[in-house]
């Protein structure tokens, strides 16, 4: 069997895991969605539904007045920041649960990075492009919970400044690219998230690169060895920016991502 089937089909949590993530995502894609549908997935759940509102009333949004229920942050945010809240909040103990807590914070980062580039440059609408950021690296909880040891070995070793899907191919012999390919393709992930996963690496290879771009570059930026000669200098153009831009645009980005990720740590 090929290895990356193997792999995901010895961790049977995740295929089971996300019953709230994809029936949000798919109430998401009917046109006549109401906010009571979007509303009714969650408000039965009391743990989920309390940290939903930490985060709806956490800094990073920014309202003045207390948020007490969902339907008002449904009201008041609009169903697709809300739909996007729930994900990430719903997707924290399974990316913890992996043992691999950096990966929960790496993702809360690039989903802030790549919603704050949106608004700025206009290159994609900034609700999906949070989405997209959070999502990239979801391939990653299946090498992590396969073998934590090894796979914090494979973090190190990239932190050295290898490229990670060549030792994840060397130690597991299967990467995150691939193992999360898969697992968008058995949640029946929309095509934009099945895509930013297949190609935040390679966004040239996507048939919808800006996204992809958008998700690679912020990726890169919030490395914790970041180095700059690594951006892409032309979609740098495309989003009107350019190199000198760089440190601060990193500071205002982990700035914003710290004050969702206060709320649940
Ligand atoms: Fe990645
Ligand atoms: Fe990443």
């Amino acid at each position: 069997m090929d290895k990356t089937i193997e792999l995901v089909n010895a961790i049977k949590d995740i295929q089971a895991m996300p019953s709230v993530i994809v029936k949000v995502l798919n109430v998401m894609k009917k046109p006549t969605v109401s906010m009571k549908e979007l509303g009714d997935l969650v408000i039965y759940d009391q743990s989920l539904t309390i940290k939903i509102l930490a985060l709806v009333n956490s800094a990073y949004y920014g309202f003045s007045q207390q948020i007490s229920s969902i339907s008002i942050a449904l009201s008041l945010l609009g169903m697709v920041k809300v739909k996007n809240i729930i994900v990430a909040v719903a997707m924290k103990p399974m990316m913890s649960n992996a043992g691999d807590k950096e990966l929960w914070k790496h993702s809360m980062r690039v989903a802030a990075g790549c919603e704050y580039l949106a608004k700025l440059t206009k290159v994609m609408d900034a609700d999906e492009a949070f989405i997209a950021g959070f999502i990239h690296d979801v391939g990653k909880i299946v090498l992590h919970t396969t073998n934590p040891k090894m796979y914090d070995k494979v973090v190190a070793i990239t932190n050295e400044g290898h490229d990670i899907l060549e030792v994840e191919k060397k130690y597991f012999d299967s990467d995150h690219v691939r193992t999360g390919s898969l697992l968008a393709k058995r949640w029946q992930l929309p095509i934009l998230l099945a895509n930013i996963i297949s190609y935040h690496h390679n966004p040239s290879l996507s048939s919808i690169p800006v996204p992809c771009n958008l998700v690679c570059f912020v990726d890169k930026l919030m490395q914790e060895a970041f180095d700059p000669n690594t951006l892409d200098k032309d979609f740098l153009k495309t989003m009107g920016l350019d190199l000198g831009d760089i440190e601060e645009l990193r500071k205002v980005i982990r700035q914003k991502a710290e004050l969702l990720i206060a709320e649940l740590t």
